[in-house]
């Protein structure tokens, strides 16, 4: 069996199916080049039959991704394969990553099919796709709750057909470890074929255990391939993260005698940008990326740590990217330099005019901020990317006074394509009463889910603040993310982003409907 494991990420595919979480194309694409820097072995970019958006995403993936296989989910029908085999048309490498329920209770309930009903579209799925493409994976969805003997009469045949990866899905995190990893040993037993497939697995977290059952489904189910996403992004408790299962595959080598091809020093970077990107942020004491993970703030620990680093570390900040934290650009630096740095950091800015209009907005915060960090660029080009891709909101400026015993009043000017909108309200705090103001003129009827405010690089008071708002209208629910070192302008930019998410009309399939 090879030493080697691949891999998976599917942050773009199933992280973004978490509510909130959707990314323009842009976004997408920023990620996934990253991705490649991170050197994932394959990268699932989506669900090119999902919609007009999803297809145009994963194409524009495909098409500049040079060193991951690109990846496309498509459900076990001749449309969908064939939208994802024509998205991934100009990848280096493609893999069609088709799937069909098998537990009893998802074919009788959600697909109403019978076994052999299953067992045929399985089928006729992956014969319809070995036409169109060498490298199929197959997943026999809430794969874990499924009967074995039945999971493995399908799993048998599918290979037969010509899959090269089988992942067994725990969609619903039901999974204890232990359990998890004997049933993929089991299985891969009871399959006659099974040799001539990678087995892989896919862990949901609803019991916090994503990570620990992927690394038993490697460690007793010999599995070869993890699917995982950045920060356990991921629909109701997230997936299993990357970063967790990449270290300690990586940290305990002499347990897990495996090797992986991910470059660790790109982890934070990664984490970072999916985190600025979906308004996801990372809890502090969130394994490898979180901002304690490496900070030891007793005593005891920091004399340790000064005399022998190990006393207290298994892992270096440095070797996940942290050091990359760094000052890199400030208020004398000139256009060549913001350019070649945004080069660096993956991003692409379609025209000279949008790497202009980018440039005046850096040196507008570099006027207001000394230190200028990747973070900085990388929310201030969100902001860019917002305004090329979708914007209908913008904010032109605004003016709030809040005085100790007095009602905080707003005057928000903001701008809706041509037209400028000019409008005032009171409220709680200055903020209240600036996203008041809007909503007042916008009148979107949205309930506000969550708003927060995190510092972006530093816990300093000198960082951008970095607002997120999470927006839930007609059983749409949208994240808006907005930067500035003032935080009622943050506040005012997320407001604005969100609205512009909740009027983009993305009608999508579900990928487990
Ligand atoms: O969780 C799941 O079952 C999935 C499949 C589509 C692979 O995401
Ligand atoms: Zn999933």
């Amino acid at each position: 069996m090879s030493d080697q494991l691949i891999i998976f990420d599917t942050t773009l595919r199933d992280g973004e199916q978490s509510p909130g979480a959707s990314m323009t194309k842009d976004e997408k694409l920023r990620i996934a080049r990253q991705l490649e820097r991170l050197k994932v072995d394959v990268i699932e970019a989506g669900f090119a039959a999902a919609s007009h958006g999803d297809f145009e995403a994963v194409k524009a993936i495909a098409d500049a991704i040079r060193d991951s296989t690109v990846c496309s989910l498509a459900r076990a029908n001749d449309r969908d394969i064939a939208r994802a085999a024509e998205a991934l048309k100009g990848a280096a490498r493609s893999r069609i990553h088709t799937f069909i329920a098998t537990s009893e209770l998802h074919m009788e309930k959600k697909l109403r099919m019978t076994r052999e009903q299953v067992l045929e579209q399985a089928i006729q799925a992956v014969r319809f796709a070995r036409n169109l493409t060498d490298d199929i994976e197959f997943s026999p969805e809430d794969g874990y709750r499924s009967d074995p003997e039945f999971l493995a009469r399908v799993v048998e045949a599918v290979i037969r057909e010509g899959a090269r990866t089988i992942n067994i899905p725990d969609t619903v995190g039901y999974a204890i470890p232990e359990l998890y990893g004997q049933f993929i040993k089991t299985l891969r037993e009871r399959v006659p074929n099974s040799d001539q497939a990678i087995w892989s697995v896919h862990c949901h977290n609803d019991l916090g255990m994503a990570v620990a059952n992927s690394l038993a489904g490697v460690k007793i189910g010999g599995a070869r391939q993890v699917e995982c996403t950045i920060n356990g992004l991921g629909e109701r408790a997230g997936n299993c993260s990357l970063e967790e299962v990449v270290m300690a595959v990586k940290t305990r080598r002499d347990y897990f005698g495996l090797d992986v091809r991910v470059d660790p020093s790109q982890i934070v970077a990664a984490s970072r940008m999916v985190s600025q990107t979906t308004g996801f942020v990372i809890q502090p004491n969130k394994a490898v990326v979180g901002a304690n993970a490496f900070a030891h703030a007793s005593g005891i620990h920091q004399d340790g740590v000064l005399k022998a680093r190990d006393t207290y570390e298994i892992m270096r900040a440095e070797d996940v990217g942290w050091s990359a934290n760094k000052i890199v650009l400030g208020k004398l630096s000139g256009r060549n330099a913001f350019k070649q740095r945004l080069q660096e950091l993956g991003v692409e800015l379609a025209s000279e005019a949008e790497i202009n209009a980018a440039f005046v907005r850096f040196k507008d915060l570099a006027d207001r901020k000394a230190e200028i960090f990747d973070e900085d660029i990388i929310a201030l080009v969100m902001d860019e990317s917002v305004t090329q891709d979708q914007e209908h909101y913008r904010l032109v400026a605004l003016a709030q006074r809040s005085e100790t015993g007095e009602r905080p009043q707003a005057q928000v000017v903001f701008a809706a394509g041509e037209t400028e909108y000019r409008t005032e309200s009171d409220g709680n705090g200055p903020v209240d009463a600036v996203l008041k103001a809007i909503e007042s003129k916008v009148g979107s009827g949205a309930e506000m889910l969550l708003y927060s405010v995190s510092a972006i690089t530093s816990g300093s008071t000198e960082s951008q603040g970095e607002v997120t708002v999470r927006l839930q209208h007609a059983g749409r629910v949208v994240n808006g993310v907005g930067a500035d070192p003032d935080i009622v302008v943050a506040s005012a930019k997320a407001y604005l982003s969100a609205l512009n998410k909740l009027q983009s009309k993305t009608e999508r399939v579900a990928a487990q409907g």
